[in-house]
């Protein structure tokens, strides 16, 4: 099968050996603040999940054994602009009384998708809710958010691969390029 689209492979921002030096690095530093036996990893989807599944088979090695779980959530639709409203699509189906969540997103980007999971997450009763994003996008955020854990600060570009998308394509990219106009 031939591809459909053009695949920008010529602005790469991380390779797949940066990016895995780099969650190797997240995985220790999550390891070391999180001191819990109710611990709960819930990814935000569909952008995080290499990024999760990464970051959780790095667990084992400090004896970390989470329950999983997943919440589809849109704020984007088709594009490149966020629409400003965050809609859950698809939620969890875990009891996270007295859990302590991590919540991992692909990126950062107005702030509004991660406020609104950790938010909800709270809300249903979670101990504690940290978050963690492989890429944090240094612009002025819509509301009030930062993330407890991010991998790379990156300039507000738009960015695919390593499970970030552009209309649900490039997400199975091994590195982070960036997406110009001209591969669009
Ligand atoms: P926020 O709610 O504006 O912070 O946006 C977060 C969501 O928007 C992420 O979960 C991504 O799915 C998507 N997003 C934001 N910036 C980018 C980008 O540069 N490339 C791909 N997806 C992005
Ligand atoms: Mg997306």
């Amino acid at each position: 099968m031939k591809n459909k689209q053009p695949h920008p492979t010529n602005n790469i921002l991380y390779s797949s050996e940066d990016i895995r030096q780099r969650v190797d690095e997240l995985i220790d530093e999550i390891a070391s603040t999180c001191d819990t036996e109710n611990l709960v990893v819930l990814g935000i989807l569909r952008g995080s999940f290499i990024f999760l599944a990464d970051l959780v088979r790095g667990f084992n090695r400090h004896k970390i054994h989470p329950r999983i779980d997943f919440i589809t959530l849109s704020s984007y639709g088709a594009g490149t602009i966020s629409s400003g409203k965050v809609k859950i699509i698809h939620d969890i189906d875990v009891d996270l009384k007295n859990a302590d969540v991590v919540v991992v997103d692909d990126i950062l980007d107005t702030g509004r998708t991660l406020q609104f999971a950790r938010d909800l997450f709270i809300e249903r009763g979670a101990s504690s809710v940290r978050t963690c994003v492989l890429l944090d996008k240094k612009r002025e955020r819509a509301v009030e958010m930062e993330a407890d854990h991010a991998g790379f600060r990156i300039d507000d570009v738009f960015v695919v691969g390593y499970g970030l998308d552009h209309n649900n394509y490039y997400r199975e990219l091994p590195h982070i390029a960036k997406l110009t106009f001209d591969t669009i």
